[in-house]
């Protein structure tokens, strides 16, 4: 007796402490410790011999993958679903997943069974919502349920094709304690649905909704257990959507998808780089263009800059799209290296059309917007731009730039500004485009204004 038969959960990150304290030591979150009645288990002694298979006995069936008709969330998938996976998709709320994955069950063989469980709307809802996206699929059914065991039992007696989970978070295990959402309570689940999806071979799909913090609540503890992890990210004001593969064991992860929010549900973008550029005003100041590398896939973006005389005592720096951080720091290289007088200036840097970057080949890009904006002089709209910067005024070499030229190739373009590093490679991967290569800051901008 007076030994604890509880323990205390963190709700976002699972940490485990056997008496409740108001902050996690682990991720600094306050009040998110959630009591569990900690179950002993029975020893009773049995072991089971093992019989292991040989490696030419075992059925290749990984090439068994089932196609979703959506090219953009095959190719995040690695070509196709993997029967008996499990793939979890998370995203911020509101950003889109139970739109995607109900358009799945309208665009996958309808040959296939599809089963979408949903723990969050009710059936009349999803019906509506059907509608508008106009899923007509006879081979889909759908339950409203939140009892975990009832979910997997239908899973095991019907072994549909894929199975839909919306939410993990709204899945209740009767076996376990804690309350639904709470760490235990997801990591069980998700354990029971790993075992049903190799038993049956059905493939999974886990909506997972993101915290504030930007992980999957129970964060970490959920990616290692899945065999795939896809993350739906974009900006609500944006109408742009990238599906990006953080953890695939059956694919890349390199690879992303992109789709545009529309009045009928989620369109795939083919051709991002032109939807990208769709808007852009030709010679403008202040203005570049360069092919950022999102994955394996080149996409050509617009970089803008506005630099006006600061109206209060302190410059402000804006940048949306990109570090601030980086941004400040070229600046500083932009006052040192070629000696303007940007400290009593405000400066802003955007990316068009929602986009995020975070490589650093876009640094000789930024600081052309900035000093085309700076000095009143426009870039000529053929040019792309393409470089990283170094604090010593140096320009160096990017990777894949036979990829960035390639794309900027087909969409016309007719100038490369390039590492001087980079030359050979870009030259050999395209014959129309003139290679301009620079090994310093100051002359490359000397070149491009
Ligand atoms: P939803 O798929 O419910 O998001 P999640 O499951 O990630 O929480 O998407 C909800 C948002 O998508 C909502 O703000 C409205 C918008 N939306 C459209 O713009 N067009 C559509 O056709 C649909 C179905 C949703
Ligand atoms: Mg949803």
């Amino acid at each position: 007796m007076g030994k604890n038969k509880s323990k205390f959960v963190c709700r976002e990150c699972g940490y485990e402490i056997v008496k409740w304290m108001g902050k996690c030591p682990s991720c600094l979150t306050f009040d998110s410790f959630d009591e569990e009645l900690l179950v002993v288990a029975k020893k009773n002694g049995i072991v089971i011999t093992i019989v292991p298979t040989s490696l030419n006995k075992i059925e290749e069936n990984s090439k068994e993958r089932m196609i979703m008709n959506l090219t953009e969330l095959d190719r995040v998938l690695g070509g196709g679903l993997v029967k008996g996976s499990l793939v979890l998709v998370g995203g911020d709320p509101g950003i889109g997943k139970s739109t995607l994955l109900l358009q799945v069950c309208q665009t996958v063989d309808s040959k296939l069974s599809v089963f979408y469980v949903s723990g969050e709307e009710s059936l009349a809802q999803i019906g509506i919502r059907a509608k508008r996206l106009k899923v007509e699929s006879s081979s889909l059914l759908l339950a409203n349920e939140t009892n975990l065991e009832s979910v997997c039992l239908h899973i095991e007696t019907n072994k549909p094709s894929i199975a839909i989970i919306d939410s993990i978070q709204t899945m209740y295990s009767e076996e376990l304690t804690s309350v639904p959402g709470s760490a235990n309570q997801i990591r069980h689940a998700t354990m029971r649905l790993m075992q049903v999806a190799k038993k049956t071979g059905t493939a999974i799909f886990l909506i997972g909704h993101v915290t504030k913090e930007g992980s999957i609540a129970g964060p970490k503890i959920l990616e290692h257990m899945v065999d795939t992890v896809l993350y739906f990210e974009g900006d609500k004001n944006s109408s742009f959507r990238i599906l990006r593969a953080v953890k695939n064991r059956f694919g890349s992860t390199n690879e992303i998808g992109i789709f545009e929010m529309g009045d009928c549900g989620l369109i795939e973008v083919a051709n991002p780089s032109k939807r990208l550029l769709s808007g852009r005003n030709n010679n403008s100041m202040g203005s570049c263009v360069m092919p950022t590398l999102e994955g394996t896939r080149p996409i050509m973006i617009e970089i803008q800059a506005l630099v006006c005389a600061t109206a209060f005592g302190m410059p402000r720096r804006m940048s949306t799209g990109v570090d601030n951080k980086r941004v400040t720091m070229l600046l500083a290289i932009l006052e040192k290296v070629l000696g303007y007088k940007i400290y009593n200036c405000d400066a802003y840097v955007n990316i068009a059309g929602g986009i995020k970057i975070t490589e650093t080949a876009c640094d000789l890009a930024i600081l052309a917007a900035i000093a085309s904006s700076f000095t009143n002089q426009s870039i000529n709209h053929q040019v792309v731009i393409i470089g990283e910067a170094g604090l010593t005024g140096e320009v160096r070499a990017v990777s894949y730039i036979n990829k960035r030229i390639k794309e900027a190739e087909r969409l016309g373009f007719t100038k490369a500004v390039v590492p001087l590093a980079n030359e050979k490679d870009a030259i050999a991967a395209s014959n129309k485009l003139t290679i301009i290569p620079v090994d310093n800051i100051k002359k490359a901008l000397k070149m491009i204004l």
